[in-house]
């Protein structure tokens, strides 16, 4: 499969592909997606309150983003769900599915976009630092530190929207 044949889409998956696209992919979280969600309601919950980037292989659904944009007022919206399955990775669909969040909020004069990420998931800093360029937007890092004390727990990425060139 080449990444060509992948088609996108805005809103179109419904729960149950949602759901089930949620069950293949959660052993590739590291901790496992099942380990601090519950992955039925987590999808109902996607559906139901985000908007959501598909992309699919025919009629499979191989990525998910998912972005809550529900603060118009303050214009931040919160990243809360990206994966590829794990066949699909590496062939730039997650930089592709990105690339719609950030449009989809400059649109909306969205100004930031925030995320959270383990301090381990390489993959994951290594794609925040290849979007950096999108569209001018800027990704600013900050320490989440555990409650008691016990060093990082979660690196809180804020895509800056301000002064780009969306056109
Ligand atoms: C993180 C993830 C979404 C990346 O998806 P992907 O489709 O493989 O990423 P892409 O092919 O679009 O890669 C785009 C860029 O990200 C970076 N990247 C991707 N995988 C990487 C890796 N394993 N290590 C370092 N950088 C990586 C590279 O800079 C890459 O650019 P390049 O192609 O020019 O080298 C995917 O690994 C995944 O689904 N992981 C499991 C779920 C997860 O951890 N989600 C995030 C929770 S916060």
């Amino acid at each position: 499969m080449s990444s060509s044949e992948i088609r996108y889409t805005i809103n179109k998956a419904t729960e149950n592909e949602i759901r089930d696209h949620l069950h293949k992919c959660a052993n590739d979280f590291n901790p496992p997606l099942y380990s601090y969600v519950d992955i039925d309601a987590y999808g109902s919950k996607i559906f139901v309150k985000s908007t959501r980037f598909e992309a699919w292989d025919n009629l499979e659904l191989v990525g998910l983003g998912a972005v809550y944009y529900n603060d118009p007022e303050a214009k931040v919206a919160f990243f809360t769900h990206l994966d590829i399955l794990k066949q699909y990775q590496g062939g730039r669909v997650a930089y592709t599915l990105i690339s719609k969040v950030i449009r989809f909020g400059l649109e909306r004069n969205f100004i930031r976009i925030e995320t959270e990420i383990y301090p381990h998931n390489n993959a994951m800093q290594g794609l925040v630092s290849r979007v950096q360029g999108i569209f001018g937007v800027k990704a600013v890092f900050e320490n989440i530190s555990h409650p008691d004390g016990q060093g990082l727990k979660k690196i809180k990425v804020i895509f800056s929207m301000q002064n780009t060139n969306a056109g």
